[in-house]
Parts: structure tokens; sequence; C-alpha cells
């Protein structure tokens, strides 16, 4: 796990900094947004399945208009490109479903310290289940990760069994998201931006029918008319606000995986939790105990410990761009 230092870092091959830094603002800026309208359409209109389903609806929606009027070349793609993508989708569906369902029950911010602890879930499933073997400083670094995630959870003040457990099936289905997607993107020419938008399009296909088992269009229309009625006309435009803005976040993340390190991509995506929970504490006026913070903090210096002690001991493994191949 020395590092080679006869080959050239991954640092060399990166984006100039002003451009990451453009691509990492926009990118939180997003995220950020696409938080703050999910949270205020859940508070009003429970049905997490449905709002899952539309931010999928929006994104494939705006890929093949933009395919059709060509703005953007569509992909060529093949049968066995749909199939490899199939478990990714399913995974990507899991992830996106469990953590809105989380975030209709808790807090936004106990959801993403919760999503902070995703390399502890990456590690452990690499070792339990693939046998892969990590030397002890990567196991180390995952204790204050575990440690700070469980401190929030113990010390979380509207503490939910549904939106703990959420946020934690979104962890390990976004793990197994990156190792099916390892497989199937080794030697692949569709861009970032493509191979999201196919990602969206197979996980809505996947999605509506679950939806409509789990919620279906008559709570839908009762819960729309009440939201309506409480919020005004505008409730739509927060609909659409939440729709469109996940599928721009995680486009302009999967561009970014194009054009820069795993490490540097791994901070990146910890730097933007730490916007989402100050961002939506401040907004949704979350109240938040000094130990809660204190475990939220301890969580989050965990995940960059985690990169940092990673990175350091397998940069001789780390030969790509894409973060896929970043456990
Ligand atoms: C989702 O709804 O898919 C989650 O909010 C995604 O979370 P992440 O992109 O921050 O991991």
């Amino acid at each position: 796990y020395e590092a080679d230092r006869s080959r050239p870092l991954d640092i060399n091959i990166e984006l100039p900094e002003i451009k990451i830094g453009i691509y990492f603002a926009t990118w939180w800026a997003l995220n950020v947004v696409f938080n703050i309208y999910n949270k205020k359409v859940l508070n009003v209109f429970p049905y997490p399945w449905l709002t899952s389903t539309l931010s999928l609806a929006a994104g494939s929606l705006m890929m093949l208009i933009s395919w059709v009027t060509r703005v953007a070349d569509a992909p060529k793609t093949d049968f066995e490109f749909w199939k490899t993508l199939f478990p990714v989708a399913v995974a990507h569906t899991i992830g996106h479903v469990a953590a809105t369902v989380s975030m209709s029950k808790v807090a936004v911010s106990f959801t993403h310290i919760i999503k902070s602890g995703e390399p502890a879930f990456s590690v452990l499933v690499s070792r339990f289940l693939l046998g892969e073997a990590f030397p002890l400083p990567v196991y180390l670094s995952l204790l204050p990760i575990i440690g700070g995630c469980a401190l929030s959870a113990a010390t979380e003040l509207n503490f939910n069994m549904t939106g703990f457990m959420g946020a934690m099936i979104s962890n390990l289905a976004f793990v197994f998201r990156n190792i099916f997607s390892k497989k199937g993107m080794k030697g692949k020419s569709v861009s970032g931006m493509n191979y999201y938008a196919c990602l969206s399009m197979l996980s809505l296909l996947i999605l509506t029918p679950f939806a409509i088992a789990v919620e279906g269009p008559q709570l839908w229309a009762v819960g729309w008319q009440k939201a309506v009625s409480q919020i005004g006309p505008n409730f739509v435009w927060w609909v659409v606000a939440q729709s469109v803005f996940y599928h721009l976040y995680n486009q302009v993340s999967y561009m970014s995986l194009d054009q820069i390190s795993p490490l540097t991509f791994s901070i990146g995506n910890t730097m933007k939790r730490i916007s989402v929970i100050v961002s939506s504490i401040i907004i949704f006026h979350t109240p938040v105990q000094p130990v809660n913070a204190l475990g939220a903090a301890v969580a989050i210096l965990g995940t960059f410990l985690y990169s940092q002690v990673y990175s350091l001991l397998s940069l001789r493994n780390l030969g790509g761009t894409n973060s896929s191949e970043w456990p």
C-alpha cells in the first residue's frame, strides 16, 4: 500500500482549481436547494414515494428533450449497456426512495448526518460480502464515523426509527450502486451526464409501479388538495423545484466524476453534506443539542480522515478518475 511515486498523482490530471471550485459550488448549491424544497414539500405532502418518482421523471424528461433538440448528444447504447445498468438502477432507486422516506420522517440534517456514514458501509460491505481486506488504519478511521453517527442518533431530539433506517438503507444501497457501476462502466464511453440520464430513466421505470402500490393515486389526490389549500398554488412550484434540482445536482456530480479524482470527489461530497446540514438547520430552525452537534462533527471529521487514510494507503491502486474505483 505504499504510494507508487513513479506514477503521476491523480491531482495532475484534475481540472484547474478554479474549475473544480465552480463545479463544487454549483453541486453544493443545487443540492442545498433540492434538500430545502424536498423537505418543504414533504412537510405538507408526506408522500416520499411520489416525490422520489417525480424527481426521476423530471430528470428523464429534461434529458429526453435535450437529446431530441440536440442540446446534448444522445448516447449510443446497446442491450448490454442497459443490462449492466439494471442492477445500478435498482440500487439507485432503493437508495433514493429510502433517503426521501427518511427525510419525510426526520430533520434533513439528521438524514445527512447518518448519510455521512456511507464510507463505513462501503468498507464493511467490501470486507464482509466481497472479502476485500484493508489495512488496519482504514478500519480505525471508521471508528469516528460510526461513533459520531451513533452519538448523533442517540441524542437526536426528534428520533424516528423509520427515518433512521431509511438513511441506513440508503447508505447500503448507494454502496451497492457504486460496486455495480464499477463493474458496468469499465471501458464504456458514455459521458457522466448521459450515464446519469440513462440511470434516471431506468430507475423511473423501476420505481413507478412500486410508488403506485405503496401510496397510489387516491392518497396523492387527497394529499395534493390538502397541500394546495394550505400553501396555495405555489405548492406546485415547490414540487417542480425539488424535482428539477434533484436532477441538476446529480447531473453536476456525475459530470464532475469525469473530471476529478475519487479523493477530491469524496471530499467534495462530505463538504456538500456540511452545507446541507448547516443550511437546513438554519432554514428549518432544527433544534440541536450540543452533544448532537458534536456527534455530527465527529462523524464528518471521520469521513475526511477516512478519505485521507485511504488515499495515503492506496495511491498505487487508484489509476482512474472515476469515483466508482473508490470504495
Ligand atoms: C436522494 O434522494 O437520492 C438522496 O437525497 C441522495 O443523497 P446524496 O446524493 O446526498 O447521497
